[in-house]
């Protein structure tokens, strides 16, 4: 019988999760299936018993879910406890432990795509103090960041996840006002919000003017392709990045720590592109 993972959380419908670990399985001649679970906060407990009992493999874990999950797991690693929250779940011998691969995910799509931005140093900007905010933000902190300023529109959250990459680097909490004005400072700006979608979420945002000739714009989000972020930023010249590099990544970080090798990531990208996005 095939191994089973899987991913939890709501909507999961969307997910190119399945597409890609399903690919990979095939890819690698490995006997294993990859489902969505559609699992809301009400019904967590429930259904991680479930997926305890089915035999699951492991499996990884998505809005709304990534942080409630963590009192469920027998042990969680250093990693993960520093973000506060789980994308991924290895189960062996009856026990669960969780990992987060998103923060690593971005760093490795940004070290296969702008590999001389991350020698540099450089200074960054994140837009946005959420789960996926504090993944990111963290691990460039750590890594490679010498200055993650924060900029969010409750500012409180700002202030916290500052705090929290001042263990590593220098970083300053911002309104979008503030950052607006400075954004000469940074040599990557990244966007960890939903906003982007839609042209109407414009005004909320910040204005990309001043920004140095050579800032990397990214964005987590990779449906749409171009966010009006990226958009704007590419019509005026500046280098972008969208979410599918990070996607794929902890992706396939993800899948490492269940088969024990890290999966092809390039042809990845291109079958996502070629198959699923416009
Ligand atoms: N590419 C990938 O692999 C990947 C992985 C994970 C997440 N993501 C994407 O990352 C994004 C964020 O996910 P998350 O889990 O971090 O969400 P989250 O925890 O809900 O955080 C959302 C953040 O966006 C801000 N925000 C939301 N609506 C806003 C608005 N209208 N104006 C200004 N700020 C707004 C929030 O600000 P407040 O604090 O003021 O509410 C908060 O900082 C999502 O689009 C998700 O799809 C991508």
């Amino acid at each position: 019988m095939d191994d089973l993972y899987g991913l939890i959380g709501a909507p999961v419908a969307h997910s190119l999760s399945p597409a890609m670990h399903n690919y990979w399985f095939k890819q690698y001649g490995i006997s294993a299936q990859y489902r969505t679970y559609l699992v809301d906060r009400q019904h967590l407990n429930h259904a991680v018993s479930r997926l305890k009992e089915s035999g699951i493999k492991g499996f990884n874990v998505t809005y709304p879910l990534k942080t409630e999950i963590l009192p469920l797991l027998d042990s969680v690693d250093e990693t993960a406890q520093e973000i506060g929250a789980v994308n991924t779940v290895v189960c062996s011998n009856g026990r669960l432990i969780g990992y987060n691969t998103d923060g690593a995910g971005f760093l490795e799509g940004l070290k296969q795509h702008f590999p001389e931005l991350t020698g540099k140093y450089p200074s960054i900007l994140i837009i946005g103090a959420g789960g996926a905010a504090r993944s990111v933000a963290l691990t460039l902190a750590r890594v490679i960041g010498t200055r993650v300023d924060i900029a969010n529109r409750t500012f409180e959250k700002a202030v916290k996840l500052s705090t929290a990459c001042r263990m590593y680097a220098q970083s300053e909490p911002l309104t979008f006002r503030q950052a607006e004005v400075q954004l000469d400072r940074y040599k990557m700006v990244i966007n960890t919000t939903p906003i982007g979608f839609d042209i109407q979420e414009k005004s909320a945002f910040i204005h990309l003017y001043g920004a140095r000739t050579d800032t990397l714009f990214a964005d987590l989000i990779y449906q749409p392709r171009r966010t009006v972020f990226l958009k704007e930023a590419e019509q005026r010249g500046y280098f972008v990045m969208n979410g599918l590099p990070m996607l794929v990544y902890q992706g396939a970080l993800a899948f490492a720590k269940w088969n024990g090798f890290v999966p092809d990531t390039r042809k990845m990208e291109e079958h996502l592109i070629h198959m699923y996005l416009d």
